[in-house]
């Protein structure tokens, strides 16, 4: 949620800055712009809307060629998405710009004070006040770093602020709380971000950056201190994917390139995860011993979106297996309805990218209650795994699209891993057991894979229903979040109504909005659980009686569900507890095409974001 970038070096800081932000897109779009030291003067430009907006502006009227500079692309908070609201904001002699990515919760105070001594303000955002109060700073302390630290000590909420001064050639500063920022180390040069992507053409070694830290990059130095100005102890790895996981690589979307990349993000995650003795070990729970799972009473996953979908699947698995008690949770709920939460307690957190705040929110409310909380994400680095107790990384490599997709996947599979890990710990199930079901999630990216070769027959699908206004999807059990996650994509990129529900839950209302003609999704349990597919073949029935089209996704070789369906989807055979890792990508499929008949733009949906950096 807003993307930002500062660079100092020898190469064209606009093409950096330019380059950054087009990878960072995904952040936001409502509006970007760019601020440059050249020659002693300070430079901007800024445009809302996409990016292709401020390249057009640049044309026009370019900004001098500089070595050193910030960008930023915006997702609108406060202040509507217009020229003057766009990012890069400046203080009132033109000498200091900055660029903030977060929500400055105490600003209508620090604005009024601004007003009351003199300065003029241009926007109407929360962010321009850090400009004036920064250039106040500087003016005092005479240093950058120490000029933003007590900025940010003025500040309340959440923020990344990058900035520069004409005075100060050569250096480009910033700040931290709550808000993610790595430092990117280069050859003589050296970069600032929201995320590694920005920078990953030109380095992939990265410091990251704690909780109320500040740094000062220069093209040869990086100096960072907690902000009441004592030296900070930092963090620094390598990134092991490079530029081209963050291309399309052929593909029309992101979205679609990463629904594809499926089967090896899978086989990725799960990668690894056993000893010669043929346990699974998950060397990432560094912070929770074995005593610690077996003392604990209660398992609470916080998540949100397309995750807490992936966390009520985990919910069926890890109570079956563990016979733990199990809630799933919205996290931005979570902390409001004062939780029962106590040592005792294990959180488990879901995010792709370890920054949605709200998630954030609430593990920090359980570690207050004494949980010890493990983070299943996919950003190395970001923060909810910092602030976690133990971490388990799903190796999905980047994901673009804003509609998560393997993101979904591999946290599911990375679930059912930390599920059969406490089953093993607490002694739950033998060895043998975890085995074969293992086993079985290992054959997951290969069935996958079946499904992607036959993503044609999707795409017609898709094609043939680019008419329809209304969607329902369909499930029970497991099938019930894949049944959500089906409409939640159809809603994100199609923008069409759509509706997952719990099948059983159908004939309690729902079933009341079924129309003719009207497409509704359900998913079949595998065979082994009839009882189950039993009740969800009744529902196909019921729907098909008031006039619904029913698209039953069902394993290969269920005639008996194949002759009910309208229109047939099938899937491999695999048990119950696992469906979901071959059901939702046939949804996936169809979203994403759906959307791309539609015109839509797939990546960067309207009104949306990734990284969901605001409570
Ligand atoms: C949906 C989607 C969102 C995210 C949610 C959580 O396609 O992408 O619903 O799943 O914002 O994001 P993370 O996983 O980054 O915490």
């Amino acid at each position: 949620m807003c993307g930002i970038i500062g660079y100092v070096g020898p190469q064209d800081a606009q093409q950096v800055i330019l380059d950054g932000l087009a990878r960072m897109e995904y952040r936001g779009y409502d509006s970007a712009g760019v601020a440059v030291v050249a020659d002693g003067r300070l430079a901007w430009a800024k445009k809302a809307g996409k990016l292709a907006n401020l390249r057009s502006e640049l044309e026009i009227a370019p900004i001098p060629k500089a070595h050193q500079g910030i960008g930023h692309t915006r997702w609108a908070t406060h202040g509507a998405p217009v020229d003057v609201n766009a990012h890069p904001h400046v203080s009132n002699d033109a000498a200091v710009a900055i660029v903030h990515n977060g929500i400055i919760e105490n600003f209508a105070e620090l604005r009024a004070e601004l007003e009351a001594s003199g300065v003029t303000f241009t926007s109407e955002t929360d962010s321009e006040v850090a400009a004036h109060l920064l250039s106040r700073e500087l003016a005092r302390t005479g240093e950058l770093l120490p000029a933003i630290c007590a900025v940010a000590d003025l500040l309340s909420g959440a923020f990344t602020l990058v900035g520069i001064t004409a005075d100060k050639p050569g250096e480009v500063v910033a700040a931290r709380r709550n808000s993610p920022l790595v430092v990117g180390v280069g050859q003589g040069e050296n970069f600032l971000a929201s995320d590694v992507l920005a920078f990953i053409a030109h380095t992939r070694e990265v410091i990251e950056l704690g909780q109320d830290q500040a740094v000062l990059i220069t093209p040869t130095r990086i100096t960072v201190t907690n902000f009441d100005g004592t030296p900070a102890e930092t963090n620094t790895y390598h990134v092991d994917w490079d530029t081209s996981a963050a291309e399309k690589g052929g593909y029309d979307w992101f979205m679609r390139k990463e629904i594809f990349e499926q089967p090896k993000a899978v086989a990725d995650t799960l990668l690894g995860r056993y000893n010669a003795r043929r346990e699974l070990v998950l060397d990432e729970m560094r912070g929770i011993s074995p005593e610690d799972l077996r003392r604990i009473n209660k398992i609470v996953i916080v998540a949100c979106g397309t995750a807490y979908y992936a966390g009520m699947v985990a919910k069926y698995a890890v109570e079956h297996w563990t016979r733990v008690p199990c809630e799933v949770e919205v996290a931005s709920e979570f902390r409001y309805r004062d939780p029962i939460i106590d040592p005792q307690t294990l959180c488990v957190t879901i995010s792709q990218s370890g920054e949605t705040a709200d998630t954030l929110m609430a593990i920090r409310h359980a570690r207050e209650q004494g949980a010890k909380v493990i983070a299943i994400c996919n950003t190395n680095g970001s923060t909810i795994p910092r602030e976690s107790d133990a971490v388990i990384y799903t190796h999905a490599g980047p994901e673009i699209g804003v509609a998560s997709t393997k993101g979904f996947l591999t946290q599911v599979a990375a679930c059912y891993l930390l599920g059969l890990y406490l089953a093993q710990v607490r002694g739950m199930k033998y060895s043998d057991e975890i085995f074969t079901i293992t086993n079985e999630l290992e054959r997951v990216p290969g069935l996958v894979q079946e499904l992607l070769d036959r993503a044609e027959e999707i795409y017609d699908l898709a094609h043939q229903l680019a008419g329809q206004k209304h969607f329902i999807f369909l499930g029970r059990h497991v099938g019930y979040p894949v049944a959500l996650e089906g409409a939640l994509k159809l809603k994100e990129i199609a923008y069409q109504h759509a509706e997952g529900f719990a099948a059983g839950e159908l004939k309690h209302g729902p079933i009341a909005i079924i129309e003719p003609g009207m497409p509704v999704f359900i998913i079949v349990p595998p065979s082994g659980r009839d009882q189950l597919r039993d009740k969800v073949l009744s529902n196909i029935q019921e729907v098909q009686a008031r006039g619904g089209r029913a698209i039953v996704l069902v394993e290969a070789g269920d005639q008996e569900a194949a002759n009910r369906a309208d229109q047939l989807i099938e899937l491999p055979h695999v048990s119950t507890l696992l469906q979901p890792l071959v059901a939702t990508v046939p949804l996936q499929l169809f979203a994403c095409e759906l959307a791309a008949t539609l015109g839509h733009d797939v990546d960067q949906p309207r009104n949306l974001a990734k990284s969901v950096t605001v409570e």
